[in-house]
């Protein structure tokens, strides 16, 4: 067990030895009531976690973990607006942007509202057709230009909702690969495209070198100068950036430093969202995100469903020793989910100091996410989940209706689901493999390769149906429960110097690149990349 020192400690460790070769499908049997404390509900989803290796002892050493770490108070107190990014002084306030614990905060109040009713207009005039392209016609598409957290959420929540029939059509362009842009502008009609240059900080590089060569398809496309401020607004913390970009300010929409990329999409950032779908969703997504707010602020741990997420994901992890997570959504919809939550949960909990005193950690911090949509994940790395050596958990995620699609199709979908998590759990015992082995004429030597150990711990998140306020809740649901693994893993959720870095050498190697001078200052290798990469290019 790696887990940080904690009055809890013995009473996991006891829990942990008592079911270290336990088979899940055994608790069922030797308690029949299993499935009444190992279900909870919120804002509309439920949360089974009945296949976690788990008994009813050891849910009782994680709530009292969960007192002893205070996770309630420290979630209340984040609400509130305490500086829990210590490294840059700094709250985070996500939960305010939808409108959580609003009285208690007036001022910072005001600006969310302005900013919402700032939106609100723009999504109006554009819908209404009161804004329009150079040209005089209406707008049909919009482009999100941002990475990381100004790219991840918006484009993962489009991506979700997408109808037939859209306001606008989203699309999405993060990669500084001019690749990415210009298959995107390969299909659009410049007179009808906006763009929504999204960068909190206003210097990323990636996104005003995309939002510089969109501003150029336009020019190139006819617009004139005085028409790029119709087509391009920014949302940002960094006006002033903005401005000297060339983006009038009335164009600019608003961020603070008080909201973490990866936790933004309910700000600005979410702009997208309200074009491709219409304010009310986006108000939706809001409301549902609220509701998980306000559930995570009352209820206690034994009913808490992110913190039953985050005590589920450190008993995994830091007791029984599962090294990575995967989230399989079985719903085309959620297919982007898994890339999302890569960033909410790995930026946010990849870190390898304590909060609290700045020692090296000496247990496990975040595992690696990963995850795909299901079915398609079955037929290429679920071999690995079934046969192979490396301990996981996993959320199995069912939206249990989709008007949009045939019945029979979704019913096969929900089969694959269910199907699944029944295989990770029951497997395939030495016996069965034996039997299969011999109706196949086959040697039973070769029975072992038919063998699935199982027990593999993971829960089912089951909901009625991917709306915009369901989403939300599912989404606020995630970033909570990244916020109480931070405590208990005694890291920093929201700071993020790891990228900071690549950042900072990155600019010192486009000036290599760009001059062929101080190549003596890199390793041998990067240099030897550095001069490959010059003499392709014509040496510049
Ligand atoms: O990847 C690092 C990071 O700072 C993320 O935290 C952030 O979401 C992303 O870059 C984009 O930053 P910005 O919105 O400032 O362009």
């Amino acid at each position: 067990m790696r887990i940080p020192a904690s009055k809890t400690q013995p009473a996991l460790e006891r829990s942990r030895l008592r079911l270290a070769d336990v088979a899940i499908a055994d608790l069922f049997r030797t308690d029949t009531d299993r499935l009444s404390y190992t279900r909870l509900d919120a804002a509309g989803l439920t949360l089974d976690f009945s296949k976690q290796r788990i008994d009813a002892q050891g849910l009782q050493a994680l709530f009292a973990l969960a007192e002893e770490y205070e996770l309630q108070d420290a979630f209340e107190r984040l609400t509130l607006g305490e500086a829990v990014n210590v490294t840059e002084q700094r709250p985070a306030l996500h939960t305010l942007l939808r409108g959580t614990q609003q009285q208690h905060l007036p001022d910072l109040s005001q600006g969310v509202a302005k900013t919402l009713a700032a939106m609100q207009s723009l999504v109006k005039q554009v819908h209404d057709g009161q804004r329009c392209g150079f040209t005089g016609l209406p707008f049909t598409d919009v482009v999100n230009i941002g990475i990381g957290g100004s790219d991840l959420g918006p484009r993962m929540v489009c991506r979700a909702l997408n109808t037939s029939s859209p306001a606008l059509r989203a699309h999405f362009v993060a990669n500084v690969d001019p690749q990415d842009l210009d298959e995107i502008l390969a299909a659009l009609n410049p007179a009808t495209t906006l763009f929504i240059v999204c960068s909190k900080s206003f210097t990323t590089e990636e996104t005003l070198t995309n939002a510089l060569r969109a501003r150029q398809w336009l020019l190139s496309a006819g617009a004139a100068q005085t028409d790029i401020q119709q087509h391009v607004v920014a949302v940002t913390t960094n006006l002033d950036a903005a401005a000297e970009f060339g983006i009038d300010p009335t164009e600019c929409y608003p961020m603070w430093d008080w909201v973490g990329g990866r936790y933004s999409l309910w700000s600005a950032i979410g702009l997208v969202i309200a074009l491709h779908r219409g304010w009310e969703d986006f108000q939706a997504l809001l409301d549902g995100g609220q509701a998980m707010d306000g559930h995570t602020l009352s209820m206690p741990p034994e009913q808490n469903l992110p913190m039953m997420l985050a005590l589920l994901e450190y008993w995994n992890c830091n007791c029984l020793g599962t090294d990575t997570h995967a989230v399989l959504p079985y719903s085309q919809r959620l297919s982007a989910l898994p890339d999302f939550l890569q960033q909410l949960t790995m930026e946010s909990n990849g870190k390898r100091v304590k909060l609290t005193t700045g020692a090296v950690c000496d247990y496990p911090t975040a595992p690696v996410l990963w995850g795909s949509a299901g079915t398609i994940g079955q037929h290429s790395y679920y071999q690995l989940l079934h046969q192979g050596n490396r301990p996981f958990s996993a959320d199995i995620i069912l939206p249990l209706t989709n008007a949009d699609v045939d019945l029979d199709a979704h019913r096969k979908l929900a089969a694959n689901a269910l199907a699944q998590s029944r295989a990770l759990m029951i497997g395939r015992s030495a016996a069965e493999a034996a039997a299969l082995a011999a109706s196949r004429g086959q040697d039973e030597a070769l029975a072992p390769h038919f063998e699935m150990p199982g027990n593999h711990p993971h829960s089912l998140l089951l909901f009625d149906a991917v709306t915009p306020y369901r989403l939300g809740a599912l989404i606020a649901a995630y970033e909570h429960k990244t916020f109480f693994l931070s405590r208990l893993l005694d890291v920093n959720a929201f700071d993020q110097w790891g990228v900071e870095l690549g950042k900072v050498i990155g600019k010192q190697i486009l000036a290599t690149l760009e001059s062929g001078a101080d190549l003596d200052s890199l390793d041998p290798s990067t240099a030897a990349a550095a001069v490959a990469w010059r003499n392709a290019n014509g040496g510049h």
